[in-house]
């Protein structure tokens, strides 16, 4: 049992939603222990645009006011690569949600990222849960929110397991393996969580079959959405569940016990074609660097889908039909 801080953690989400993405934005709204201050997007699971569109649909499906910031569409070097057979045409699978009646920020996400860290009152905490596109640019916008920043939770890279984009590379780091590697070397405090971890966090029918006893677009839009995203991983990997990946990396913001860390250098493969995007783990420190992430290492998986439910169950119930 955690004490509940007195005040909520503020976060900015950076996200390509994407199912799993729109999953995190639910969390993270139904979550008091944060304070949302915006959804950043950048292109990846879907083009910039399309993922405006669905976080903004999302958000709007739950009558949030969280600002939705437009960031870079592309990678840095490398030409952008999309995940319809994961999240389908529009990134949300078989979920249609109607035109969102509110609007995009005309803010652009770098800036909300370097304005965020550097003016809030307590250091403000980072989940960046898609390619790291934005997340490097604000670092070379303005260095000094690497000291600024309270913590960088990143979910992303394949250390001891196949990738599940390339044989060796995890999909945020495969699709903007330069960004990776500047968040790596900027001196963030990182906490990484991995393909690794997450690939195993499966979110089943039957926590579909509990959610949809709540009649409620929340609970149509998790069945809907997901319903895609559980045939891919059973075709594509075979699992029986689809692996939230997104959602893992936000609970930590706020449910820290939830892992197990350790402190090591990881580094990023940005040369070669084959192994592009790879990333490895020194944890003979064979390298001899300084530690740069806090990996997570083990997840209490059963106590995560517990909050995941109650939270999404909450959420439900909110905006029930009547
Ligand atoms: C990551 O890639 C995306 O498809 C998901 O949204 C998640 O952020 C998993 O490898
Ligand atoms: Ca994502």
């Amino acid at each position: 049992m955690t004490t509940q801080p007195s005040q909520p953690i503020r976060i900015v989400l950076d996200t390509d939603p994407g199912i799993d993405d729109a999953l995190a934005i639910l969390l993270a709204v139904a979550s008091p222990e944060l304070d949302l201050a915006a959804v950043t997007v950048t292109g990846g699971n879907c083009p910039l645009a399309q993922g405006v569109r669905n976080a903004l649909a999302v958000l709007d499906m739950v009558r949030s006011d969280v600002p939705v910031v437009p960031g870079v569409a592309l990678p840095l070097i490398r030409p952008p690569f999309t995940a319809e057979e994961t999240h389908g045409d529009t990134g949300l699978g078989n979920a249609h949600l109607p035109e969102p009646s509110i609007q995009a920020s005309q803010d652009h996400a770098v800036d909300l990222i370097v304005r965020e860290i550097m003016t809030a009152e307590t250091p403000v905490t980072l989940v960046a849960v898609a390619p790291l596109t934005n997340v490097a640019l604000a670092i070379r916008r303005e260095p000094r929110i690497v000291e600024r920043v309270r913590e960088v939770i990143v979910m992303g890279g394949a250390l001891d397991v196949p990738g599940n984009t390339t044989p060796l590379a995890e999909f945020n780091v495969y699709v903007d393996p330069h960004a990776a590697y500047m968040v790596l070397h900027s001196g963030l405090p990182i906490t990484l969580i991995p393909w690794d971890i997450t690939s195993k966090v499966l979110f089943t029918q039957e926590y579909v079959d509990q959610l949809l006893r709540i009649d409620s677009p929340v609970s149509r839009f998790i069945a809907d959405a997901t319903s895609f995203y559980i045939d891919f991983h059973l075709n594509y990997f075979g699992y029986a569940g689809c692996s939230i990946n997104d959602p893992c990396a936000l609970a930590l913001a706020f449910r820290p016990e939830l892992a197990e860390y350790e402190t090591v250098f990881v580094d990023v493969e940005i040369e070669s074609a084959k192994s592009m995007g790879k990333t490895i783990a020194d944890t003979l420190n064979v390298w001899k660097q300084s530690p740069n992430v806090r990996l997570v290492r083990t997840f209490d998986q059963t106590a995560f889908l517990a909050l995941f439910m109650e939270r999404m169950r909450d959420l439900a119930g909110r905006h029930a039909n009547s």
